[in-house]
């Protein structure tokens, strides 16, 4: 674990261009980076991760001119670039074949890229100078990490090297935008609220229907072949819509409600007290890393508004809640 100042970004760098494993922070959630032109260094992170192999990663570059020359941006994609980069926002388009390798792409004639707003992230991809596949820096299936120390619990000694700059601004991952047809299509709610980017494009965004996990059963792709339905799961079952706490049960509430059976929570963890879901988001992870380490019976999850970043929380806490 190093500082993240210009020796810990230096030597980031270095520890990327030699094909090996950086955790690294980014505005949404720590990032587990890799050179993704190397098929080596991305093949070692997916086993670092735990990660089924058919899952395509976000290529992360420094800015729209790095992007351009990784994937062929779209007017779609051009508009929402110049609006919203960098920031927490991931853009599929058609990918140039070269720039990123295929593995990194599981495949796909697409590719996911992201220029990430951090200050840390920016200073490591400018070092770097090569698209920098970085999926969140957790165990495959487990709760995506906010601080240095929960990417510690989920990777400690399968990577190289961790950057630690603090808990994240904004807590959950990037909204993804498939925009490799003429209107874009959300992937993934995430940390750009759906609002703003419909303001943006004056229309409204389509959704894609929601997916139940690729298996032998299931005919068609998965759009975000990532979005497995049990995702971000903590051990404990999660139990949403509660409005009151069982015995035995961890509360995860928000605006300081206090359900009935309240007193007797295992462990409990306000969201945000005043109701602010910016705030929400940053806190999401981390509490229920906190509840889960209660050894409560269930984590019980109050009903959350769903507007602005209330879409991102509530797809995560979905994922968290499904039967695994
Ligand atoms: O905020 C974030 O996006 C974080 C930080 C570290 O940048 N990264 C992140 O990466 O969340 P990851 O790998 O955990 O999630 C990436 C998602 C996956 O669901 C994957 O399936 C999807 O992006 N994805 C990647 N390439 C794609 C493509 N070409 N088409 C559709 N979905 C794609
Ligand atoms: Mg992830």
């Amino acid at each position: 674990m190093l500082a993240a100042d210009p020796a810990g970004t230096a030597e980031a760098a270095r520890v990327l261009a030699d094909g090996g494993l950086v955790a690294l922070p980014t505005e949404t959630v720590y990032g587990l980076a890799c050179d993704a032109t190397d098929p080596r260094a991305v093949a070692s992170l997916y086993a670092a991760k735990g990660r089924p192999s058919f899952n395509p990663l976000i290529a992360h570059v420094p800015d729209v001119e790095a992007a351009r020359r990784v994937g062929v941006l779209t007017p779609a994609a051009e508009l929402l670039a110049a609006r919203f980069w960098p920031g927490p926002l991931t853009l599929v388009v058609p990918a140039f074949e070269g720039a990123t390798c295929a593995l990194a792409r599981a495949g796909l004639a697409s590719v996911a890229i992201r220029v990430p707003a951090h200050e840390v992230a920016q200073a490591v991809l400018r070092a770097a100078g090569r698209p920098i596949a970085a999926p969140s820096a957790n165990r495959s299936g487990h709760v995506s990490p906010t601080s240095a120390a929960h990417v510690r619990t989920d990777l400690d000694g399968r990577i190289d090297l961790i950057l630690d700059a603090g808990p994240c601004p904004v807590g959950v991952e990037s909204t993804i935008l498939d925009c490799t047809g003429d209107v874009p299509v959300m992937l993934r709610p995430g940390g750009l609220p759906r609002e703003a980017i419909e303001a943006a494009l004056g229309a409204p965004l389509a959704s894609p229907a929601i997916r139940s996990p690729e298996g032998p059963g299931s005919e068609t792709a998965p759009l975000a072949p990532g979005m497995l339905a049990s995702h971000y799961a903590p051990a404990a079952p999660v139990r949403l819509g509660a409005r009151e706490v069982k015995p035995g049960e961890a509360l995860l509430t928000f605006a300081g409600a206090h359900p009935p059976g309240f007193e007797q929570a295992v462990a409990y963890r306000d969201l945000s007290p005043s109701g602010d879901l910016v705030e929400a988001a940053a806190n999401l992870f981390a509490h229920l890393r906190d509840l889960d380490r209660a050894g409560a019976a269930a984590i019980a999850v109050v009903p959350l508004p769903r507007h602005g970043l209330g879409e991102a929380i509530a797809d995560r806490l979905r994922r968290a809640a499904a039967p695994r």
